[in-house]
């Protein structure tokens, strides 16, 4: 068994700033583990899992169009770099797919409305992908990735309010999924800049439309999910509700208004330069050491974070 001074001192470590040399990891959770009654992943926040259970609901079909819509943008971009790194986004957004298309099938057998919903964003996206010129696909995923980046450094910066205590394996699929989305942040947005630079009012429009498209997509799913857990039974807790759904997303907003400047960039975002969140440097870390990051309970967590040694791993 290893310990924690052997590792530290044995340890890989991964690039200084998440968005250089993009991995693409092949993971497999048990998602199979994750039965109705776990669905609400977040025992600190239930409400909280209800909203990442929404939002997340239509975002592997949102998924697989970036993945087309970056593989027909991949043949006119001249730049080596900008070229692995979309190799890369493509590769780990097909991993985000996979297995996020799973998880829904465990939302579906706890909300009746999720498979309807979870078809109707599939269809909606293969349209979409078919008719979107390149422009606009390049245009819309980059707006859409505006979001998943912020969101990805929002969930990790709040970690204890929402993850402190949760279901391990949709712990460890979400964790992951955020540490990716923040490491590939920048990808959509340079291949927007590479192909069409200085198109600022459209580049904000898709901004605009994105978000516009992930609330919609987010308030229906959330709505059903709240009425199925019975937190919605008269005008009042269904005020209460939409307010949770539309606080969540407007934090989203606010967070996302320097995106509108001319100067913005996500590489040069605090969060992933001098502040970046702890455990998305530990994750990654971690991972490249070999650590088991398909399940976070609290002594794996402990382990990761370099504040428990192996035996208590093994002996949770
Ligand atoms: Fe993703
Ligand atoms: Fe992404």
């Amino acid at each position: 068994m290893t310990s924690v001074v052997a590792l530290a001192n044995n340890r890989e470590m991964p690039s200084a700033h998440p968005m250089d040399d993009i991995p693409v990891r092949r993971l497999k959770f048990s998602v199979e583990d994750i039965g109705p009654g776990d669905v609400l992943w977040s025992r600190t926040d239930p409400r909280f899992s209800a909203f990442l259970n929404g939002l997340g609901l239509h975002v592997p079909h949102f998924e697989r169009y970036l993945c087309r819509a970056l593989a027909k943008a991949r043949p006119h971009i001249t730049d080596a770099r900008l070229g692995a790194d979309v190799d890369a986004i493509i590769g780990q957004e097909a991993q985000h797919a996979k297995t996020f298309l799973k998880v829904n099938r465990a939302l579906a057998a706890r909300y009746p409305k999720a498979e309807s919903f979870d078809t109707a964003a599939g269809e909606d996206f293969r349209r979409r992908a078919e008719v979107d010129d390149l422009r606009r696909a390049v245009g819309f995923t980059a707006g859409y990735e505006t979001f998943t980046f912020l969101a990805g450094l929002i969930i990790l910066d709040n970690h204890d309010r929402w993850f402190a205590d949760a279901h391990p394996v949709m712990k460890a699929i979400w964790v992951w999924h955020q540490v990716e989305e923040v490491e590939h942040g920048a990808v959509a947005f340079e291949v927007w800049q590479h192909l069409y630079p200085g198109q600022e009012a459209y580049r904000r429009r898709m901004i605009v439309e994105a978000l516009v498209h992930i609330a919609a997509e987010t308030a229906r799913a959330y709505w059903h999910m709240a009425r199925v857990e019975g937190w919605i039974r008269g005008p009042l807790t269904a005020v209460r509700e939409v307010g949770y759904c539309f606080g969540m997303l407007g934090r989203l907003l606010w967070r996302a208004l320097p995106v509108f400047r001319k100067s913005y960039h996500p590489r040069r975002h605090p969060l992933v330069n001098h502040a970046q969140n702890p455990i998305q440097v530990a994750w990654r870390r971690y991972f490249l050491n070999e650590g088991d990051v398909l399940k976070l309970d609290h002594a794996r967590m402990a382990r990761m974070m370099g504040i428990a040694d192996e035996a208590s791993v093994h002996a949770a």
